[in-house]
């Protein structure tokens, strides 16, 4: 988990197996701005005590459903390009969509 980008843009850079990620750092409970626990590997939100695993879904707390994601593609000159216009939400079955990972 990437928090570079975090304090300007409110988002996470996150790496898996399957690629990266770009993920809200926005509670979806009522917005705060969670914290990644690297020792738990874990979002935290540090309000109401809500939990989002590495992938943004929740599992503890108030949030009522996980953390958004936004569109990620690779530039023409290898940058990786984030769309923050752009949300998907699993819960609306859009984390299946091709832009919503950048396979690596
Ligand atoms: Fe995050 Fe309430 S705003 S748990």
């Amino acid at each position: 988990v990437s928090e570079r980008w975090k304090k300007k843009y409110r988002a996470w850079i996150v790496r898996t197996d399957q690629g990266l990620f770009a993920l809200s750092a926005k509670c979806t409970h009522l917005g705060c701005t969670p914290n990644w626990v690297d020792s738990e590997q874990k979002f935290k939100c540090p309000c109401h005590g809500s939990g989002f695993l590495q992938s943004g879904v929740n599992f503890e707390g108030p949030a009522p459903r996980p953390l958004e994601r936004f569109r990620i593609t690779l530039a023409e000159d290898g940058q990786i390009l984030i769309d923050m216009s752009r949300v998907y939400r699993l819960e609306k079955g859009e984390w299946d969509q091709p832009e919503s990972l950048l396979e690596t």
